[in-house]
């Protein structure tokens, strides 16, 4: 057996070897015939927008691309659209080089899943992985093969917008995100007509910007980042992501863009990484205004520095022919970055047939297919999180509702579409979004009451800024007050009210920063009327952040938080509410009280004096717990999940060997449902600081109701490794703790040492 495995090993390594051979020279033979002016051509990537009536070329992009001189382009899709150019590629230009075609295809591409902070709250990587694949499914049919994605990002600080394009705040979970986004994305096999090219991004750290403002600088110790915010962009190039993208935001004084330690020394030399380097868009330009020289000096700096390609500047277009010319840039280094992009459109079988990802039949057949629907429910019902749900004196608690009850629905939100699909949906088309009224509909619930509330937002400055940008927001005839007043009136006739409230889609993705993280002023302010009623009230939350909730989690009887959920988000949020699907999701960003305490995160350190309230002088605010409102890993369930017996199988380590420790699960409520188990480890003492406890295990399990289940986790030393004042991977000897339970702040423990 052994030895059949040896050599089955051997001969895939030299098939691998064989292919790396062939495309080697393909590759060597086409660049030899190439002009200095064809090679800085691939280096090119501009973008092509749409009109409303359909796909518009740029003029000026077709005759670039003709003279050789575009090596991918950007923004354009549909197998027509996608054919037009590559057809000016492949027969007008003098090498017939194939184009890239890339795309922001973030959380599904026509058909739509929830925001990937949502999809993250499923913890569920086997569910991401088949997502990823049925975008690519349907992107690849849409003429595409490079998507933009996953955006792998740390964040820890909510006033960011784009803490919905990530998996959140822990770099063990986001590190197993990226790669089952990356294999989903890219399968086995890069040149089949079904798998889309990856590109992690944004590299780097751009999660860390100061104060949550959208491009703002990070400044960060070097300890800091290779344990807690690079983990996932290596995770994403050791799944073998094809392509990377540099971040907008400088690093310690130096743009990730024009940063040669960041770009060499780390990303190739240290991580082996063997795709190409894209900018995101004009960040070779924009290095021009974070002040490191003009257009010649950036343009050399990018470059040399280790970057490939060139998104929307055509910096490099027009700057390298002279850089060349003075010595300054060398044809090698522009040959290294030619090659890098032409082995992607080998890789991608583009040579081979460069219409490969262009077919009629495909389209018809993957866009918005009944399957990905159905996906698109799973992955909605499994994102969604319930924050809060208290027991009233004459029923059990409030949710879920009962199809017997008088049921008002209340809030802007109620039968929206338009901000369902959430930011980053670039092709989905919020038309075909199921909105929770539409979904009650369907089943039936025609006797239900509504009423819209308020508006999403009255402040005319904001919504001014948002609708530049198509958020849509339009304010009724009636005033603020007459649209309390009615609301209030259908409150009275209900038994429960379920207000549906939240941000538009347009306030949280790129360029939404907030310094305030609650709801909108009006919609508190209905909020509050509706509370005067007495009734029981579910508050359902659409939003693309964790938001400050304290007032409400004080307030209102249950909360429910269904991000931006996507194409059906209507359906799944009506089955939640209704006891049809028993939620399991948990937020992986921790939820502030307030936003002065921002950045609060579960894997902080101890400080030398940790809080005490016995004690004056110890770390803590006056006004403010240290504790976030909902801490990382939190999620409520309709039914009850008790952990009992934490066990380990010794109580000792060493590099050889490992630890078994398990606990038994048990489903005490009256719901079937999904539990997740997460596992921590502290490490008690060692030779720098070391977070309170670092996530390292999780694990998915469904128990029916009074059924319970032993849950195992394996420990091994490698688990134990981080990255010392020395940045050298190690593990200490010493001792130990491990955490498990149902939330990071809700654990048994138990100790053990490494010997
Ligand atoms: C800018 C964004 O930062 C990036 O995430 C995106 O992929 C590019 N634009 C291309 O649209």
């Amino acid at each position: 057996m052994k030895y059949t495995v040896t050599v089955f090993f051997l001969v895939m390594m030299n098939v691998g070897f064989a292919q790396d051979a062939a495309m080697n020279k393909f590759i060597s033979d086409l660049m030899q015939k190439m002009t200095l002016e064809e090679k800085i051509g691939q280096l090119n990537l501009p973008s092509i927008g749409f009109d409303v009536t359909g796909p518009v070329l740029s003029k000026d992009v077709e005759s670039k691309i003709q003279k050789g001189l575009v090596g991918g382009v950007f923004n354009t899709f549909t197998p027509n659209a996608v054919r037009k150019l590559q057809d000016i590629a492949v027969k007008q230009t003098r090498l017939k080089i194939p184009l890239l075609f890339g795309y922001d295809v973030i959380h599904g591409h026509r058909t739509i899943f929830p925001i990937p902070l949502g999809l993250a709250a499923s913890w569920d990587t086997a569910l991401i992985r088949r997502i990823a694949r049925a975008a690519a499914d349907e992107a690849t049919a849409d003429g595409l093969n490079w998507t933009f994605s996953p955006m792998v990002d740390i964040a820890r600080d909510p006033r960011w917008g784009r803490v919905s394009e990530g998996a959140g705040e822990d770099p063990f979970l986001g590190s197993q995100i990226a790669k089952a986004m990356v294999q989903g994305y890219q399968g086995n096999n890069l040149t089949a007509d079904s798998t889309l090219m990856a590109c992690i991004k944004h590299f780097a750290l751009y999660g860390a910007v100061e104060a949550g403002r959208e491009y703002n600088v990070v400044d960060m110790s070097t300890v800091k980042m290779y344990n807690d915010y690079l983990p996932p962009y290596k995770a994403g190039v050791d799944a073998g992501a094809g392509s990377i993208m540099s971040s907008f935001n400088e690093i310690n004084g130096m743009p990730a863009t024009a940063d040669k330690w960041l770009m060499t020394d780390l990303l190739r030399k240290q991580w082996g990484f063997k795709g190409f380097v894209a900018t995101d868009y004009t960040a070779v330009s924009e290095l021009i205004n974070h002040g490191i020289g003009d257009s010649m000096q950036v343009t050399q700096q990018s470059i040399n520095a280790g970057i490939d390609m060139d998104m929307v500047s055509e910096l490099f277009l027009l700057e390298l022919p002279d850089l060349v010319k003075q010595g300054k840039v060398s044809v090698a280094t522009i040959d290294n970055a030619c090659r890098l992009i032409l082995e992607a459109k080998y890789k991608l079988g583009l040579f081979e047939d460069p219409y490969r990802y262009i077919s009629e039949e495909r389209n018809k057949k993957e866009i918005m297919s009944a399957d990905k629907l159905v996906l698109a429910k799973e992955a909605a019902l499994k994102s969604i999180v319930l924050l809060k749900n208290i027991k009233l004196k004459n029923r059990q608690h409030v949710l879920p509702l009962s199809r017997d009850e008088k049921i008002a629905f209340i809030g802007p939100l109620v039968k929206d579409k338009r901000n369902l699909i959430g930011s980053w949906s670039a092709a989905g088309d919020w038309k075909n979004a199921v909105s929770i009224w539409e979904a009650l509909l369907q089943k039936k619930m025609d006797e239900t009451l509504y009423a819209k509330g308020c508006n999403l937002l009255d402040d005319k400055e904001l919504i001014a800024k948002l609708n530049v940008h198509d958020a849509q927001i339009e304010t009724d005839s009636l005033t603020p007050q007459q649209l309390i007043d009615n609301a209030v009136k259908v409150a009275a006739q209900a038994d429960v009210v379920v207000a549906v409230l939240g941000e538009s889609f347009a306030m949280s993705g790129e360029a939404a920063s907030r310094s305030d993280i609650g709801l909108p002023e009006n919609q508190e302010d209905l909020l509050k009327a509706l509370k005067q009623t007495g009734k029981p009230i579910v508050l359902v939350l659409m939003n693309g952040r964790p938001l400050t909730l304290d007032w409400e989690n004080d307030s209102v009887d249950a909360i429910v938080e269904t991000w931006f959920a996507g194409t059906m988000a209507g359906p799944a949020i009506v089955d939640v509410l209704f006891g049809d699907y028993n939620p399991s999701g948990k937020i992986t960003m921790s939820y502030p009280e307030n936003v002065g305490q921002i950045p609060v995160y579960y894997n902080h350190k101890n400080t030398g004096r940790p809080f005490d309230d016995k004690n004056k002088y110890t770390s803590k605010y006056l006004d403010v717990s240290n504790e976030p409102l909902y801490p990382f890993g939190y999620g409520l369930s309709y039914s009850s999940f008790d952990y009992s017996d934490m066990t380990l199988n010794k109580n000792y380590l060493d590099k050889n060997s490992s630890i078994t420790a398990s606990v038994t699960i048990a489903n005490n409520g009256n719901y079937d449902g999904e539990e997740t188990a997460e596992m921590y480890i502290q490490d008690i003492s060692a030779s720098i600081t070391r977070p309170l406890k670092e996530l390292k295990g999780f694990q998915k399990i469904y128990l029916k109701k009074g059924e319970s289940k032993k849950v195992q986790f394996l420990i091994t030393e490698k688990d134990l490794r981080f990255y010392n004042a020395d940045l050298h991977f190690v593990s200490e000897p010493g001792k130990f703790k491990i955490y498990i339970g149902g939330c990071s702040a809700n654990c048994s423990e138990n100790e053990f040492e490494l010997r």
